[in-house]
């Protein structure tokens, strides 16, 4: 499933996406990262809202980590682990994206 064009992911910024519906629902989010694109579910391990608030802001101001928008749990960009509130030491989980033909690409093996 094509997501966007990979075009639109500036470096240190990221993007929501919603796909499915009902118990098939997902929220996913993309980010750029030292250049490199990199997908997460949209789901903060400490009591599961989705972490950007508000919609689409995913770093933290100085754009060093990602921030969870409810509690303030702080990742690390690169492998999604806490490293700093409430659930330190759990990650937000990984998803493939590949890119094809310069549009992000949601690999339906998630
Ligand atoms: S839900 Fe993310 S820090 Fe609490």
């Amino acid at each position: 499933m094509i997501l966007c064009a990979a075009a639109d992911i500036v470096e240190g910024q990221g993007r929501g996406f919603v796909y499915g519906s009902g118990l098939e629902r997902e929220a996913i989010f993309v980010i750029r990262w030292r250049g490199t694109l990199l997908g997460y579910r949209n789901i903060c391990p400490h009591v599961g809202t989705p972490l950007d608030w508000p919609e689409n802001r995913f770093f933290d101001t100085e754009g060093h980590y990602l921030m969870c928008g409810t509690h303030g749990a702080v990742f690390r960009p690169d492998d999604g682990m806490c490293i700093e509130g409430p659930c330190v030491g759990r990650a937000i989980e990984k998803i493939k994206i590949r890119i094809e033909n310069e549009q992000i690409v949601l690999d339906t093996k998630n």
